[in-house]
């Protein structure tokens, strides 16, 4: 009886220490790569020579962009800036971030602080299709890993790396901001949404084979953005008239 106890013990233990490797916890957080460290190392592609300059038709936007800030608050266009040479690019040198600075006439430091606090801003470069899976805790539970793992398989692609035909970046990254229509993943500019592994797998391979680019927003669900996926929930009865439950003597 107690050899019975004993093994039956042993094999619960070891399906649980299996199940508990299969399974990322609540607690923990996308991995953070030593290359995305907030400090800069000069490599022979991104150092303060890296040559970089604004082409003419983005100097126009930058004269456009400084024009919105008034005098003695031109410091304010940094991040339109930081944004726009990294367009320019497909990734922000720290040149570029050297010429932003002598654009607003400010310490490189002053850039250095902002460029390394946004995430948005990449100080490597990245494949012509960067894609930000969403790991965060709602997107999570709606099944963010099958979605990972479906594009790093299409992709042909490690998390944190480029593919070898550089057409691939994909990173993990905290919310994005439509956790309604989760799980989702950025690509480039645009949110694909309401994702299976399927649909996962179709978007990175239409990328991969140069098709047209698939439509954003929600893949599998017959919304148009955020509404309720089934019925409404909400303001299901016509609005109360001016009045409403204002006392009558007023
Ligand atoms: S948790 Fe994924 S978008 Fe918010």
């Amino acid at each position: 009886m107690l050899g019975t106890l004993q093994r039956a013990r042993s094999l619960l233990n070891c399906s649980l220490s299996k199940a508990l490797k299969n399974v990322r916890g609540v607690q923990s957080s996308a991995g953070r790569l030593s290359d995305h460290l907030f400090v800069h190392r000069d490599s022979e592609e991104n150092n303060p020579n890296t040559p970089f300059e604004f082409n003419e038709a983005n100097k126009k936007r930058v004269e456009a962009i400084l024009a919105i800030y008034p005098e003695g608050h031109k410091r304010g266009a940094m991040m339109p800036l930081l944004d726009l040479a990294q367009r320019q690019l497909g990734w922000l040198p720290i040149s570029a971030m050297h010429k932003v600075a002598e654009i607003l006439k400010l310490p490189n430091m002053r850039v250095y602080e902002v460029a390394t606090f946004y995430t948005m801003f990449n100080r490597q470069p990245v494949g012509k299709y960067h894609v930000q899976v969403c790991t965060c805790t709602p997107c999570w539970l709606r099944g963010s890993d099958e979605i990972l793992q479906a594009v790093t398989k299409a992709a042909n692609c490690a998390v944190g790396h480029t593919s070898a035909d550089k057409l691939f970046t994909v990173i993990e990254v905290e919310c994005l901001g439509a956790c309604a229509n989760a799980p989702m993943l950025q690509v480039n500019d645009d949110y694909y949404e309401d994702l299976t592994a399927e649909t996962t797998e179709k978007i990175i391979n239409a990328l991969k084979n140069g098709q047209d680019k698939p439509p954003p927003g929600p893949q599998v669900s017959s919304r148009f953005a955020a509404e309720p996926a089934g019925q409404l929930t909400t303001l299901t009865s016509p609005p109360p008239g001016p009045g409403f439950k204002i006392r009558s003597d007023l």
